[in-house]
């Protein structure tokens, strides 16, 4: 399955898990990684020390390319720039950021950069930046996203009209009909999230891959946008959000109740009441936790079927 993508990252299939806080480590970017598709360090809930750990292990565990998710909020950020650097990472994905700020610097050493966005105005910015490929995340995406609560059905044939460099497609993909609907609309790539998070390599506590496998169409929300807008599950901590805005409360209050910490209590340490549990409305799809491998072959299998269904007249005619 070659494409502008596969060539751009020398991968076998256009499929990559995405960088996630708390979910995304060696294990599963080099099991990713292995299988054919692009595998991500989510670098945003890692030290300096750690994200150098993460590194090595990966390229102990693969020889295969793999990339360093940089949320560009990170306070040290040069130290993870100097790490990537020095381990001669290929590929970074910089997101949540000015993706001018960074974007020559690792291009300069020879670093291929992605730069995820939710609208089109953020696209056109990161491809005057000079990255080389975009990531345009739809609403329904898992996690920290836009304001603009744009769907990825609508955005990516937006940003397609808008940028002519490789664009990938992320929010509410997790199958194989969903990766092929995605690039019917233009997208050369699809990067998957919320799926990857119930995979026996993600190092999500097991009480959060049992609630992503639990989760229903419905039980997901995009909140907090005064501070930073986040899809989650909507829990006891939710609730209290809830509370507080129909309080009335101020952005400080807001700040306050979030806290510190709260993504890794839900995420990682798997506190289901009191924790931030973020996931996207995909979840309500996914029904078992599954190794990385075997996620990649069902999708790509259903891929297969479903362009094969596409091509055919009957399935087009009925
Ligand atoms: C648990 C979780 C953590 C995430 N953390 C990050 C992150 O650290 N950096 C980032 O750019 N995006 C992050 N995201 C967004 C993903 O990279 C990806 O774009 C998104 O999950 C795609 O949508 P999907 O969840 O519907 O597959 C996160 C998503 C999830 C579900």
């Amino acid at each position: 399955m070659e494409n502008r993508i596969t060539s751009l990252f020398e991968i076998q299939y256009p499929l990559i898990q995405a960088g996630m806080i708390w979910c995304s480590g060696w294990r599963l970017a080099a099991a990713v990684s292995n299988k054919g598709g692009l595998g991500i360090i989510g670098s945003g809930s890692m030290y300096p020390e750690v994200l150098e750990e993460h590194i090595q292990k990966c390229k102990a565990a693969t020889d295969k390319p793999f990339a360093v998710n940089l949320p560009m909020l990170y306070p040290d950020i040069d130290k993870h720039i100097a790490t990537i650097i020095r381990y001669k990472v290929p590929i970074v994905f910089t997101s949540a950021g000015n993706p001018k700020t960074w974007t020559q610097h690792l291009k300069d050493h020879g670093i291929k950069v992605v730069h995820v966005v939710s609208s089109v105005k953020f696209a056109v910015k990161a491809a005057e930046a000079g990255v080389d490929a975009v990531v345009a995340e739809g609403f329904e995406a898992g996690g920290h996203n836009g304001r603009d609560e744009t769907t990825t059905f609508c955005l990516i044939p937006m940003v397609r009209k808008a940028i002519d460099i490789p664009l990938i497609a992320a929010g509410g993909i997790g199958t194989g009909r969903g990766m092929l609907a995605a690039m019917n609309l233009g997208a050369d790539a699809v990067q998957i999230g919320s799926r990857f998070v119930a995979s026996k390599e993600s190092s999500a506590h097991d009480h959060f891959k049992n609630a992503v496998v639990e989760a229903k169409e419905g039980d997901t929300m995009l909140t907090l946008k005064e501070i930073t807008p986040v899809r989650l599950i909507k829990n006891a901590f939710y609730q209290q959000v809830q509370a507080a805005y129909d309080a009335g409360k101020k952005i400080d209050d807001l700040k306050a109740l979030l806290g510190r910490g709260r993504a890794k209590k839900g995420m990682f340490e798997g506190d289901l009441n009191e924790g931030e549990l973020e996931i996207g409305q995909i979840s309500g799809l996914i029904d078992q936790i599954m190794p990385a491998a075997n996620i990649i072959d069902e999708i790509l299998a259903e891929f297969e079927t479903a362009r094969a269904e596409q091509n055919s007249a009957k399935y087009i005619f009925g």
